[in-house]
């Protein structure tokens, strides 16, 4: 087995075997100069034609940029003058005694030892696999790794159940437009991707799981920015016999847990601003409280509470749910909702801000099926849709649903902050472009018509 570049540090007059790439290839005369690349990080490998067997003599001059290469050698410390500061193994160098050359390599479209991501996006997610290999995106991409990690290990930790829940689902309320896939059994009929687990979540609390999470793929057809993308990821979270302070507490320390693997020592605090406070203060309900703007690693978290629960939708002549229509009210202002006073109604709804980004969003829910049935008719739902679009939900609220509540955090957007990028699609490993497409598999892309037709579909030209 290889060892990792970087281990090379520990391995002074050791003979190792490396794999990896070359990131730089510096030919001087006889002599070839190698910074031969791994996961791990860069080495110097020097090639010497009298150090080296025969066969790997001969091919030494053959090598370039991005071929891969296993290399037999002794590790050696540098001599003073050639020591190289910026470099994790600038104490060391790689002697060769053998070199293979394992692929070769087509110059790549873009130079992938310069970070400057000169490149334009279509470029860069044509090519995605050697836009990775950038030292950034990689670092952002095992970041991303480490987040997880630190999240799921927190719910282990507090005696959470990871729980997956259906891909091929129904339309839900979530406020963007469905995706659809087509049932082939079931000609004329859909599926919808879901905008988030919402309903499966509660639905596992009223079967007395207590405690829910999963890191999860959401799908929205929306119009993409950069902190928006048509499938992203959540992690998303339900609790049962839990009020709203139990709730922001509990994820105040799951973050805690979180930065203390990834930015050990950092301080953070979590304030609380009413939605009312914030708009009066701010005229934003996700407002920076950041002291300084430009400095990179301040982390100002805000908790925005007690939204409006619901907003008028001027576009379409109704009121709509601020949050989703499971949202609770707040219980003070339920003989608001009788009199049919919306504007003034609060919810036990709440977002967590990150130097102005909404970065989690949740609510206590309602489990007084009654009341959920008036906030959908006050929504503009008539019985039968009620009964078509939410029946399972009400109907699974009748045989004993805990009190329960929860969030869901965007993890792009918390990543890409806490990785410095503005765009989450420096985050995620196969991102779409800003009008929706993926041009590394090409997609969306057209499909036989036998498939159209196993699907009953006709394609109006
Ligand atoms: P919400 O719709 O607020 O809540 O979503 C939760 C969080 O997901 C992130 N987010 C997105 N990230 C990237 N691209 C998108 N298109 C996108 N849309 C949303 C945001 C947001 O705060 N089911 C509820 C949660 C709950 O009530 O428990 C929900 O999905 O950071």
């Amino acid at each position: 087995m290889k060892i990792n570049n970087r281990e090379t540090i520990n391995q002074v007059d050791q003979k190792v075997l490396l794999m990896g790439w070359v990131h730089v290839v510096r030919k001087m005369g006889k002599i070839v100069f190698v910074d031969l690349r791994d996961r791990s990080g860069l080495v110097q490998v020097v090639l010497v034609p009298s150090e080296l067997d025969e066969r790997s003599a001969e091919i030494i001059k053959d090598i370039k940029p991005e071929y891969v290469l296993a290399i037999e050698g002794r590790v050696q410390t540098r001599g003073a003058k050639q020591i190289n500061q910026d470099l994790l193994t600038g104490t060391v160098e790689v002697l060769a005694t053998s070199v293979t050359i394992l692929a070769e390599a087509a110059t790549p479209p873009f130079e992938i030892d310069n970070e400057d991501r000169q490149a334009n996006e279509e470029l860069r997610l044509k090519y995605r696999y050697l836009d990775l290999r950038h030292e950034r995106m990689k670092k952002n991409i095992v970041t991303r790794h480490q987040i997880i990690r630190a999240m799921r290990e927190f719910f282990y930790q507090n005696d959470f159940l990871e729980i997956e829940t259906p891909f091929l689902s129904k339309s839900t309320p979530e406020g963007a437009r469905d995706f659809l896939v087509p049932s082939r059994n079931y000609p004329g009929k859909f599926y919808a991707l879901p905008q988030s687990p919402q309903q499966y979540k509660q639905m596992l609390m009223v079967a007395g799981l207590e405690k829910y999470f999963q890191i999860v793929r959401c799908f929205r057809d929306e119009d993409q920015r950069g902190d928006r993308q048509a499938e992203f990821t959540q992690l998303d979270v339900e609790m049962s016999f839990v009020e709203q302070a139990d709730v922001l507490s509990l994820m105040e320390k799951m973050i805690m847990a979180v930065l203390a693997k990834i930015k050990p020592g950092i301080k953070i605090t979590f304030p609380r601003m009413t939605y009312k406070v914030a708009m009066e203060k701010y005229n934003s309900d996700k407002p920076d409280i950041r002291q300084d703007k430009n400095n990179p690693e301040e982390y100002a978290f805000l908790w925005v509470t007690d939204f409006p629960m619901f907003e008028y939708k001027a576009g379409d002549r109704r009121w709509g749910a601020t949050h989703h229509p499971f949202t609770s009210v707040n219980p003070e202002d339920l003989p608001l909702l009788e009199k049919g006073e919306l504007e003034s109604i609060r919810a036990l709804q709440y977002d967590l801000v990150l130097n102005g980004n909404e970065v989690a969003g949740g609510s206590i829910r309602t489990h007084n099926p009654e009341i959920l049935h008036k906030v959908f008719e006050v929504l503009g739902h008539s019985d039968k849709e009620i009964q078509a679009k939410f029946g399972h939900l009400l109907e699974a609220f009748k045989y004993g649903v805990p009190p329960h509540g929860g969030i869901a955090f965007g993890l792009d957007r918390l990543v890409a902050i806490l990785c410095g990028e503005v765009s989450i699609r420096e985050v995620m490993a196969f991102p779409k472009t800003s009008d929706n497409r993926d041009p590394l598999m090409d997609s969306p892309a057209a499909v036989e018509p036998e498939q159209l037709a196993e699907l009953g579909l006709k394609i109006k030209k």
